[in-house]
């Protein structure tokens, strides 16, 4: 079967690649040309791991290939995944203009084909978006049935960032919601070489259990966050207790390590969505709430931290070790690291900062503070440094490295491998 992938980013582009690995040619859709003449010459335009080398190898082999022409795409293939990005607006609601926009798009696609086709939404969309939006722009611009001419499914995403294709390529469920049997038997023909269980639902069925999945997790992060609060009063490692906690096979121990807050393109607006559909049907949303306000104020507690040290920050020079909001990517979206920065700039503190990936995106947002080429030189020098992220590489912070700081602090928002002596760091949730 001949696929098209409408928007090759985070999601959209390890879909693609992935897709094409398992043997089916892709027509990989963009409106940014920058992205899609990169993917031509078989480059990568994101950082994720083992992406690159993939994506070289299926446009070597003609498996896969970028263009900007959504209609002419789509009309050529027999599948077309819709995989724009679904933002958050100033309320917190879902903002739908790039996924109707895209959906306008294939449907014209739709109408210049004869043949059966069929269009899956893998975008987060909140329940009902796919009844109540898409389709109806989909039947009004081709002039065409859906369910009949056409058919539709949701396909939620469960990637991460830095592990996109890995997880794409081996995920835990595929959950496929169909407006009919049709329409998911031939998703689910797409899928067959995926050594995964498959969930076949109703179209907003699919689009909750992806908002509850990640509200789920996000709960796990914010409850850790809060017991760790207790734990740095009490002197406890709030990692030892996640161990504790997550050994019990109900419970799960992943998703329990505390830190400076979750970050990224996904929680923080999945959640907050949820709260604005619970609330437009008149529900309260108490648990989802607390979520986000643990979050907000788990961000700055190492601000909190570092004014124990420094009541007045004034003059004081910082290292941030640590942009992306995760270790493994390049992204910046809803990083706890914006939110130290700012609050350390509006304490008049001077700002170093070093990341592996992510310089070039922080600088867009914080152009004003200075950047490093590696983290030995943003410490060199400071007051105090900040782990946020937890990049592997500032578990190799020397004694030597630690000793060209003003003052040797080393505070840590996630625990790293650190094997300094413990009398120069200290952790946000633990002694
Ligand atoms: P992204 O911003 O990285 O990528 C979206 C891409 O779509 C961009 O390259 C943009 O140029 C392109 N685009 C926008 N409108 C277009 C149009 N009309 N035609 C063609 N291309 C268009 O977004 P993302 O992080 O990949 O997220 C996409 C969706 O997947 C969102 O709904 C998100 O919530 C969901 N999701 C994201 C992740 C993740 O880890 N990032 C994981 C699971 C699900
Ligand atoms: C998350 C989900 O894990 C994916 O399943 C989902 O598909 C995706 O959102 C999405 O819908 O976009 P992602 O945001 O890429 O994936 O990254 P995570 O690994 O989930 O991390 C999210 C944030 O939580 C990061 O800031 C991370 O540092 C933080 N986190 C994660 C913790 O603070 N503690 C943890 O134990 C785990």
């Amino acid at each position: 079967m001949k696929l098209s992938v409408i928007g090759a980013g985070y999601v959209g582009l390890p879909t693609s690649v992935g897709l094409a690995s398992k043997g089916h040619p892709v027509l990989c859709i963009d409106i940014d040309e920058r992205k899609v003449e990169k993917i031509n010459t078989g480059k990568c335009p994101i950082y994720e791991e083992g992406l690159s080398e993939l994506i070289e190898e299926v446009v070597s082999k003609d498996m896969l290939e970028a263009t900007t022409d959504t209609q002419k795409a789509v009309a050529n293939s027999d599948v077309t995944f819709i995989s724009v990005g679904t933002p958050m607006k100033e309320d917190g609601s879902i903002n739908l203009e790039y996924i109707k926009q895209a959906a306008e798009d294939a449907a014209k696609g739709i109408r210049d084909k004869d043949a059966y086709h069929l269009v899956v939404v893998k975008s987060t969309v909140v329940p009902k978006t796919t009844e109540d939006e898409i389709i109806p722009i989909l039947e009004e611009v081709s002039g065409k049935t859906a369910g009949e001419d056409f058919g539709v499914c949701m396909n939620p995403e469960f990637l991460r960032e830095g592990t996109a294709l890995q997880d794409f390529l081996k995920p835990d469920r595929i959950v496929i919601g169909e407006l009919d049997r049709k329409s998911g038997e031939k998703l689910e023909k797409i899928y067959k070489d995926f050594d995964a269980p498959i969930i076949r639902t109703s179209l907003r069925t699919a689009e909750l259990i992806k908002y509850a999945s990640n509200s789920l997790l996000a709960t796990k992060i914010s409850f850790i966050n809060e017991i760790g609060r207790l734990c740095k009063e009490l002197e406890i490692d709030v990692y030892e207790v996640a161990d504790g906690v997550g050994t019990d096979h109900r419970i799960n121990r992943d998703f329990l390590d505390s830190g400076a807050g979750f970050g990224g393109s996904c929680f923080p607006k999945d959640v907050r969505a949820l709260i604005k559909v619970m609330e437009d049907y008149g529900e309260k949303p108490r648990i989802l709430k607390e979520i986000i306000n643990v979050n907000e104020e788990q961000k700055t507690k190492l601000v909190e931290q570092l004014q124990k040290h420094y009541k007045d920050l004034s003059g004081k020079k910082i290292a941030v070790l640590g942009l992306s909001f995760k270790p493994g990517t390049d992204d910046i979206r809803q990083s706890p690291a914006i939110d130290i920065i700012s609050e350390l700039k509006k304490k008049d503190a001077e700002v170093k900062a070093y990341d592996p990936e992510a310089i070039e995106n922080m600088k867009k947002e914080h152009p004003d503070i200075k950047y490093t080429d590696s983290y030995t030189e943003a410490l060199e020098n400071t007051d105090a440094g900040l782990i946020v992220t937890g990049w592997g590489e500032f578990s190799e912070i020397t004694l030597d490295e630690i000793r060209l700081m003003k003052n040797q602090i080393i505070l840590e928002g996630r625990k790293t491998q650190l094997r300094i002596d413990k009398s120069y760091r200290e952790g946000l949730s633990w002694p």
